[in-house]
């Protein structure tokens, strides 16, 4: 088997000039996650350790650089999901833990549970001997402006969304051809205190079934939620349908019925591999075959050796 991973950093509007950053935390975690499928590492590992790295990114809307709840508070979702058993893992509203993926994949494989909230996430992590971090230092001038600007109710919501590179996730393919995804986010910037977004959602932010393929999603949550956009596009390739055309067509789905925008990251267990956005943007890497494919607008696929 041909191992591959596909990693996102989010789908939204970056303008032109941050538009470089938001390809060099892809590339890089691609490129990790890679040398981990390589050298004989599962899945499950190569995607953990992409969205950790992501994590510890401060230009990504996840772990270190999340966007802000309505307080002016770090809340964050995670999700894990194993596709040789379909096992899972989630926290969700969960704070100060630097790497919410890693507390996820804790969730599935030390617990009976697929989800854990809030404090009981973050009383998990402590059991588990998982450091807290201080909020502060998970807060980012950009994300504290961020929250101030849509407080103003004289600022257009649009705005605020743009400029920020949003959910990260992956998928992957290994050696033995088990697939696995994992996604973590902070959510959309103002949100509700506790409001829980698409990604710790099985078959919303993400889903992986070594029968299927694997999924990971990014977009607006609360549309994606009402799709359950990764395992639509799991239901398309049962159908027959590749990666792409799956991909598309349920991405179309949800523009056409709810008019949420979006992006995905997707594998089949051969490894054939897409991905694909309705919003304006997406950051994306793929690598296989020891190329690594890259872009972030529609069109897209710069090719470099790994
Ligand atoms: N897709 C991330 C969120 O809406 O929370």
């Amino acid at each position: 088997m041909l191992p591959v991973v596909v990693v996102h950093g989010g789908a939204g509007h970056i303008p032109k000039d941050r538009a470089e950053i938001s390809y060099v935390g892809v590339k890089e975690a691609a490129r990790a996650a890679y040398s981990i499928l390589r050298s004989g590492g599962s899945a499950m590992d190569a995607v953990v350790e992409a969205v950790a790295m992501l994590e510890n990114n401060p230009v990504y809307n996840a772990g270190r650089g999340s966007v802000l709840n309505v307080k002016g508070e770090v809340e964050m979702d995670a999700l894990v999901m194993d596709g040789r058993t379909l096992a899972s893992g989630a926290v969700s509203a969960v704070r100060r833990v630097a790497n919410p993926i890693r507390l996820a994949r804790l969730v599935m494989e030390k617990t009976s549970h697929l989800c854990l909230t809030a404090e009981g996430a973050s009383q998990f992590a402590r059991t588990m001997g998982v450091p807290e971090v201080p909020e502060e230092s998970m807060i980012t001038d950009y994300a504290r402006m961020r929250w101030k600007k849509n407080l103003d109710p004289d600022t257009n919501p649009m705005e605020c969304q743009t400029g920020k590179m949003g959910t990260v996730g992956a998928v992957a393919v290994d050696l033995e051809g088990n697939v696995a995804c994992a996604t973590s986010t902070g959510g959309m910037t103002n949100k509700m205190e506790g409001r829980v977004g698409d990604t710790p959602c099985v078959g919303c932010g993400g889903y992986a079934d070594n029968h299927i393929g694997a999924v990971s999603s990014t977009g607006h949550g609360e549309t994606i939620m009402k799709v359950t956009l990764s395992r639509l596009i799991l239901f398309h390739m049962e159908q027959g349908k590749s990666p792409e055309e799956a991909s598309d067509e349920a991405l179309a789905y949800m523009k056409e019925r709810v008019h949420g925008l979006g992006g995905v990251v997707v594998v089949d267990p051969k490894g054939v591999w897409s991905a694909h956005f309705s919003s304006l943007q997406m950051s994306w890497a793929a690598a296989q075959q020891e190329q690594l494919h890259y872009g972030l607008y529609h069109g897209e696929d710069f090719t470099e050796p790994v």
